[in-house]
């Protein structure tokens, strides 16, 4: 068979763990040709591509990024690449097409999929908000990157009598500030699923200096949001391709606190130095499983289908299933982290 490959949406690490166990699979055991889709579904609507040999993956499942680049497309670029599918696997000459990527990616997937494109999809992003999936890699690395950042923010915090306010990744969901900041010991923890009261969060920064503690951290998620009436807080609109943009409230937040206690507060921006370097040995692991199951999807005609971590294993679940809705922190997680704030 002729597999096509690609990654699309924000990088995250893992990526290339995917694109070189696909290869192994592939290339080593089925005797498959793999081309290698460059730039995500720009480069399929635009039929650039590379022949992906055992040689060209040597060495990548430690690198982050993906090989292949990743590039955004705008909505009607997408929907006229759909409506060409068949006209596009016949340029790239492929039989079937593995798509690696984020909700984004999934649901455009989707699409070409009910368009007669046979696709497997595999999940990746560093949010861990895709659904049917008990955890995307990336996620793992991610928390790893802001709770180291989280330690080291302690130390400076305490000799300097400081809040530090750490902003962390995190759209419409708050897995990486949820996990982080109880891996970090944060005591405040600020997620987009719970709309915060400024009012307790600076009770909470002023309680545990008059308690003699020194320092305090708030890891809040760039997507959360005070709740209506407590501060003044707007989030920007959307940019090109529908994402949301958001207002800096990290920064806003550590004004905030500055205004109300009389002790510097410094927002932390930790941005895409999330997302960069190499996967830890969890997102390698699950990056290469994944890869080996698209290939065996592939081969029993699984279209349609997505790699799904279930408990210890890996299965395949409709991709339908996995953009029904956004995978939230649930009120249970929620409990466990604000027991230890
Ligand atoms: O979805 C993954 C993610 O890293 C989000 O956490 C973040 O908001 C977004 O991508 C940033 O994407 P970019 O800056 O690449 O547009």
């Amino acid at each position: 068979m002729r597999i096509g490959v690609l990654t699309s949406g924000g990088d995250c690490p893992g990526l290339n763990a995917v694109i070189r166990s696909v290869v192994h699979r592939a290339v080593a055991d089925h005797d498959d040709t793999v081309v290698g889709i460059e730039d995500g579904f720009l480069g399929l609507v635009e039929g650039r591509s590379r022949p992906l040999g055992l040689d060209d993956v040597h060495g990548i499942l430690t690198r982050g990024g993906t090989i292949l680049g990743s590039a955004r497309v705008a909505r009607d670029r997408l929907r006229d690449g759909v409506a060409r599918s068949d006209e596009l696997a016949a340029k790239l000459g492929i039989d079937a097409l593995i798509a690696i990527g984020g909700e984004g990616t999934v649901t455009a997937a989707q699409l070409f999929s009910e368009a007669g494109l046979p696709v497997v999809a595999v999940p990746k992003t560093i949010d861990n908000d895709i659904d049917a999936t008990d955890v995307t890699f990336g996620h793992d690395t991610a928390v790893h990157i802001a709770t180291e950042a989280i330690d080291r923010l302690k130390t400076t915090a305490e000799s300097h009598q400081r809040v530090m306010v750490v902003e962390l990744m995190g759209r419409h969901t708050g897995w990486i500030t949820l996990n982080a900041g109880m891996a970090g010991g944060a005591h405040g923890i600020l997620i987009p699923e719970r709309p915060f009261d400024v009012e307790e969060v600076c009770q909470m920064v002023e309680e545990r200096f008059s308690r003699g503690k020194k320092f305090a951290i708030v890891a809040v998620a760039e997507g959360a949001e005070p709740r209506p009436g407590t501060m003044r807080y707007e989030n920007g609109s959307t940019d090109a391709y529908g994402h949301q943009l958001f207002g800096g409230i990290g920064t806003r937040l550590a004004g905030e606190i500055a205004q109300w206690i009389d002790k510097e507060s410094k927002p932390v921006i930790l941005g895409h130095v999330q997302r960069g370097g190499t996967p830890t040995a969890q997102d390698r692991v699950l990056a290469t499983r994944f890869g080996w199951h698209a290939v065996e999807a592939v081969h029993q005609g699984a279209f349609g289908c997505m790699t799904a971590l279930r408990r210890t294993d890996i299965r395949l679940v409709p991709i339908s299933d996995a953009v029904a809705h956004l995978k939230t922190v649930p009120e249970s997680r929620w409990m466990e982290a604000e027991a230890v704030l």
